[in-house]
């Protein structure tokens, strides 16, 4: 088949694990010979940067993909969760999560966080010492950012060691194709996450002073924009929103960081 034809014929709904592995001459083919390229079932795939910038500006473009996930997920929590986290909102709602996280996540508050990072690498680090062979992502990269993204949100120590499961089945659940068991795991884990973080809600609300930390969750409880607050099934799917979107991202950047570095290949593949 030539690339062009090769091109034509990609569907994002079937990918395989070669295409996991190593997207790049895949990826090439379709910069070259289809840059905006429909999937049988008439999504689209772009794969030029100007061409998603563009998308990206602009207005009319939505996020909502309500339609989508009712047929996807049906009525449950995958499909409550999904469409109530901001990145599938659009404006005014949007905007309002976004203004509330925005007062957390301010350079200051930021430079404030410098020191606790510094010593939870520090206390990481000194775990692995003398441990011999040891498994990077969990024995460091997931720790990392869990640990930090838990201090924003106040979660308690002894839930951490979940987070990373419930985070790999809501965010598994968006595959293009996925099997019914992943999608029970995925409606699961966003009810007992849920049910955690409401507990974790409802005492940070009786504790409004609370102890400078879970500063997020302080700003999405009691922060205010344009007269307009935050109810608790938004409070408790953005909350699981960020816990996903903060740790998720940042473990695979770190395991391919430091293989790269060592000339290795990672890929990742629902079991
Ligand atoms: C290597 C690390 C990360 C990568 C690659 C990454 C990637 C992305 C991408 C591609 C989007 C946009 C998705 C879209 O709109 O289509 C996004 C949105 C977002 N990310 Fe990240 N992210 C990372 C780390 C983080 C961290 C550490 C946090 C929070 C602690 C975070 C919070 C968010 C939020 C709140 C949004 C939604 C923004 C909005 O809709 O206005 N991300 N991220």
């Amino acid at each position: 088949m030539s690339d062009r034809a090769l091109a034509k014929s990609f569907d994002l709904n079937a990918i395989d694990l070669d295409f996991i592995t190593d997207p790049y001459p895949t990826l090439r083919r379709l910069r070259e010979h289809d840059p905006l390229h429909f999937n049988p079932d008439g999504s689209v795939y772009l794969t030029r940067y100007d061409d998603v910038q563009q998308v990206y500006q602009d207005k009319s473009m939505i996020s909502d993909k309500q339609a989508p996930f009712a047929e996807k997920f049906g009525q449950g929590p995958l499909y409550t969760h999904h469409t109530t986290s901001l990145i599938f909102n659009d404006p005014p709602y949007h905007t309002t999560v976004r203004k509330l996280l925005a007062t957390a996540f301010t350079p200051r508050k930021l430079a404030e966080m410098e020191s606790l990072i510094g010593d939870i690498v520090d206390d990481l680090l000194d775990q692995l010492d003398g441990a011999g062979e040891v498994d990077f992502v969990s024995a460091f990269a997931s720790k990392l950012p869990t640990e930090v993204i838990s201090f924003m949100l106040g979660v308690p120590r002894e839930f951490r060691e979940r987070l990373r499961g419930f985070s790999l089945a809501i965010l598994g659940a968006l595959d293009p194709v996925v099997t019914t068991e992943r999608l029970d795991s995925g409606n699961n884990a966003v009810e007992e996450f849920g049910a955690l973080l409401s507990d974790l809600i409802d005492h940070r609300r009786r504790n409004p002073e609370g102890v400078g930390q879970g500063e997020v969750l302080e700003a999405l409880i009691f922060g205010e924009f344009e007269g307009r607050r935050l109810d608790q099934q938004e409070l408790i799917q953005n909350c699981i929103f960020l816990l996903n979107a903060g740790h998720e991202t940042t473990t695979s950047l770190m395991a391919n960081g430091l293989g790269v570095n060592a000339g290795l290949k990672f890929h990742h593949w629902p079991e």
